[in-house]
């Protein structure tokens, strides 16, 4: 017994919980994820399974991916990055709707299947019919020789090694780094993107891993604004284009670990049911990072404020407009608007697990939840 502890001691490296050493390992892994695999200076991108078919894969004409839990939400997210960097019809399923619905899958399509642990029972189950009805499989995979690593026809790895804790922090920010370099490849082959942007999100890419970094930096402000919050009954996480997935993300953690009833939702949607919520007792995390939907965002804070509703929102460095209305900011620096998730879920990973410590919850192994789901 003592043996073991020691050893668990060994393999937490120094953090008090599997889940936030994880969280710090994130620009390592985001590194390792990339490296080999792309030049910024040479504009290049280079996965094998998308170079091994790249026939297919630059002829299909939809890509249908599927996945479950955090996997799902990096999915939604590369619907955003296919459809806006290569152009090409992009559908994301829950791998347990998609394989009971009878769902309609031609020899053009391309299936991406996406689980961290490569033995999620009901992603397993979609990409075995869709293969039987002759769709490409692509397999995005942490564990390496896993069950849906070994079905799929082609896949990348996500390296991003052991993740422990239940809650996925590493395995969605590596898929998502992954995701990136696939819709760029597909782009950059269809002739979708120009060589100058290309090498311009790369760049940025390479630069990914010490952004966050300096966002890790934030740990103390998110501690104490867990200790202000730690009570709360509900959480409303809200974001726009590619934010809107984070808000996913971000509501799910904290669900997880904490046990806080948290909704994610487009933000323009929240006028649709989700405002009625609103209350000085409800907080609402405001991703607010997007260039391209800065006055929409800005909009939606006020109608949360004109509700009282208490406003955390994660900006851009430098940002005075939003902390003019916000009762609390969270600046991260700036990157290209489709690397924003990269940066923006950091700060949400950690509120989940400073929330969850102040509440007593173990993190690393939440109730009623298992890292990998074998079963239906
Ligand atoms: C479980 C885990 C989640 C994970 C999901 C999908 O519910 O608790 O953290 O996101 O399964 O797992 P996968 O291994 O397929 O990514």
């Amino acid at each position: 017994q003592k043996l073991e502890m020691s050893l668990e001691a060994i393999e937490k490296g120094g953090f008090e919980h599997f889940m936030l050493k994880e969280i710090y390992e994130q620009p390592k892994v985001i590194e390792d994820s990339f490296r080999g695999r792309m030049s910024a200076t040479d504009g290049w991108i280079k996965l094998g399974g998308v170079s091994e078919f790249s026939t297919k894969i630059d002829k299909a004409e939809r890509f249908i991916i599927t996945a479950c839990g955090t996997s799902y939400h990096s999915g939604l997210l590369a619907e955003y990055l296919i459809e806006e960097l290569a152009r090409v019809p992009v559908e994301v399923e829950y791998a347990s709707e998609f394989r009971y619905r009878n769902p309609i899958i031609n020899e053009t399509d391309v299936v991406i299947a996406i689980s961290q642990s490569g033995e999620t029972a009901d992603t397993l189950a979609a990409i075995e019919m869709a293969k039987e009805r002759q769709a490409l499989i692509y397999g995005i995979c942490n564990v390496i020789g896993s069950s849906i690593a070994r079905v799929s026809h082609a896949g990348s790895y996500t390296h991003a090694g052991p993740e422990i804790g239940v809650a996925s922090t590493k395995a969605f920010s590596t898929q998502v780094s992954i995701l990136t370099l696939l819709a760029l490849q597909i782009a950059q082959s269809k002739g979708t993107i120009s060589t100058s942007k290309l090498r311009q999100i790369l760049y940025e890419l390479e630069h990914i891993p010490e952004k966050i970094e300096e966002t890790l930096q934030l740990d103390g402000q998110i501690r104490e604004l867990a200790a202000i919050y730690k009570d709360a009954t509900n959480f409303l996480y809200l974001g726009r284009g590619v934010n809107f997935p984070v808000a996913l993300e971000g509501a799910l953690k904290l669900k997880e670990i904490s046990y806080i009833h948290a909704e994610g939702y487009p933000a323009a949607e929240m006028k649709h049911g989700p405002i009625a919520l609103i209350d000085e007792e409800m907080p609402v995390v405001f991703l607010a990072t997007n260039q391209s939907a800065y006055e929409k965002i800005v909009s939606n804070i006020q109608e949360v404020k004109a509700r009282k509703g208490k406003i955390i929102a994660i900006v851009n460095k430098g940002d005075t407009q939003i902390r003019n209305l916000a009762d609390h900011v969270i600046e991260v620096p700036e990157t290209e608007e489709v690397l924003s998730p990269l940066v923006t879920v950091v700060p949400l990973q950690l509120l989940a697990y400073h929330i969850a410590i102040l509440r007593g919850c173990n993190v690393d192994q939440p109730r009623n939840l298992a890292k990998s789901v074998t079963v239906e």
